[in-house]
């Protein structure tokens, strides 16, 4: 599903240049560049350089993967997903909310850690996944 939906994008994405976002006749396809799925794969490196840190007990791998959503939390908030399902769906001004939300979450995780506060730590990590797989269901269904 991911496959069929994606493939196409990226060709079209290419083709026209990749600043240029994929504005397509087909209302069933969500507009999704190149870049923005770099900022994806960027924010689950970020994510797993958390949890890496939170096993291997490194501080620094902690922080850099914090400072990796961080950064790319960024992007996020300029993505203008369409929803299949709902057309009143304020997709720009949830993927906003959602940036500030998640780059908050990054940093309330960070200190927690440092704090050596397990329970938090890990209750802002589940809400940080929470928050990723909310958007991700809204728009293919996991
Ligand atoms: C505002 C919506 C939104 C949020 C929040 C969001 N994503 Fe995504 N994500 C997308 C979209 C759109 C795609 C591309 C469409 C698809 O994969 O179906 C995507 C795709 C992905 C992919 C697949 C990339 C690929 O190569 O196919 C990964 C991995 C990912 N996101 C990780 C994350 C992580 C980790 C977080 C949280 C830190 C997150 N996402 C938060 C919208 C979001």
């Amino acid at each position: 599903m991911k496959k069929i939906i994606l493939l196409p994008l990226l060709v079209l994405g290419f083709a026209h240049g990749a600043e240029t976002a994929v504005a397509t006749e087909n209302k069933t396809l969500e507009v999704i560049t190149p870049e923005n799925i770099q900022t994806m794969q960027n924010l689950e490196k970020g994510m797993n350089n958390i949890q890496k840190g939170l096993m291997y007990n490194n501080a620094t791998m902690v922080q850099q993967g914090v400072d990796t959503i961080k950064k790319n939390t960024k992007d996020i908030d300029s993505f203008d997903i369409k929803n299949k399902s709902n057309s009143n769906f304020k997709a720009k001004r949830y993927a906003e909310t959602e940036a500030k939300a998640i780059s908050e979450l990054a940093d309330n995780m960070s200190e927690a850690f440092n704090k050596h506060n397990k329970n938090r730590t890990l209750d802002t990590f589940r809400r940080l996944q929470d928050r990723c797989i909310t958007c991700h269901t809204l728009i293919r269904k996991w």
